[in-house]
Order: C-alpha cells, then sequence, then structure tokens
C-alpha cells in the first residue's frame, strides 16, 4: 500500500482524526497537556508501558510512555489487538461505567471489554494481548505527516 500523507492542521487539543492506511484506519490524537500528564499515573496499570514486548515491530521512536515521536500526537491504527473490533473513544477523565475510577481518558473495545490508555496502551488483565499498534510514520512538518 501507498504511503499517506496527513494534514493535521486542523487538528486541535483533546481531539481525534482518523485516516485510512492499508484498509486499516489509523487514529491521530493530539493530546492535552493534562492528558499527557495521565499518563504517567498509569504506568504500574498498564501491561506493557514501554511498549518492550516484541509480538508485532513497534517503531523505536515509540517504545516510550507516550509511544509517540512527539508527546503531543499519538498515531496508532484503531483496531482492539485482541479479535479486531474498533475500540471508542472514552477521553472524558472519571469515573464511568466499565472503566476504573482513576481513568485518565483513552478507549474501551465494546467486544470483550480491553481498555487502552491515551497512548494505546492495554491496561493489565484484559484480553488485548497487546498495546494498539503504531504505524511506522513520520513528520515532514509540523503540520503534515506521513503514514506508511
Ligand atoms: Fe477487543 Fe476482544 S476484540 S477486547
Amino acid at each position: 500500500g501507498a504511503p499517506v500523507e496527513v494534514d493535521i492542521s486542523a487538528l486541535q487539543p483533546g481531539q481525534k482524526m482518523t485516516v485510512e492506511w492499508r484498509g486499516k484506519p489509523v487514529w491521530i490524537v493530539r493530546r492535552t497537556p493534562e492528558q499527557i500528564a495521565g499518563l504517567k499515573k498509569l504506568d504500574s496499570e498498564v501491561a506493557d508501558p514501554e511498549s518492550k514486548r516484541t509480538a508485532y515491530p513497534i517503531p523505536d521512536y515509540a517504545k516510550n510512555e507516550g509511544r509517540s515521536i512527539k508527546p503531543e500526537y499519538l498515531v496508532v491504527v484503531g483496531i482492539c489487538t485482541h479479535l479486531g473490533c474498533s475500540p471508542t473513544d472514552k477521553f472524558q477523565p472519571g469515573p464511568q461505567p466499565s472503566l476504573p475510577d482513576d481513568w485518565q481518558g483513552g478507549f474501551l473495545c465494546p467486544c470483550h471489554g480491553s481498555t487502552f490508555d491515551l497512548a494505546g496502551r492495554v491496561f493489565k488483565n484484559k484480553p488485548a494481548p497487546d498495546n494498539l499498534e503504531v504505524p511506522p510514520h513520520m513528520y515532514l512538518s509540523d503540520s503534515r505527516i506521513v503514514i506508511g
């Protein structure tokens, strides 16, 4: 599949956009400073905080807490690593049905309840075996990303 070039200049803090790459949805989330700070609180609650597992290839630039080149932007494949459902945005922090009381924002898979934080990191003891996949990508400028 051909690489996909994306203009992210209209994306506001706290928003997500979806683009298609190789037939898959790729999410680009612009995280707020609060959302970035919230990731740190979850290191002990997620299964693989720094994406050290090698079940599938993770780019070196995503082997960090935010799983990203720039802390502000998350770029992940929006497909649950369990059985391929599409997780739902749960960006609102705080207690909500099916979410932990200290929820910092992230994604909930409606199929079997896997939860992911705003870095796409899967929480412990969930059916999804891995964090959401980070596709190969790079920045052409501050407002343009190429995926693939
Ligand atoms: Fe997402 Fe099963 S497909 S939890």
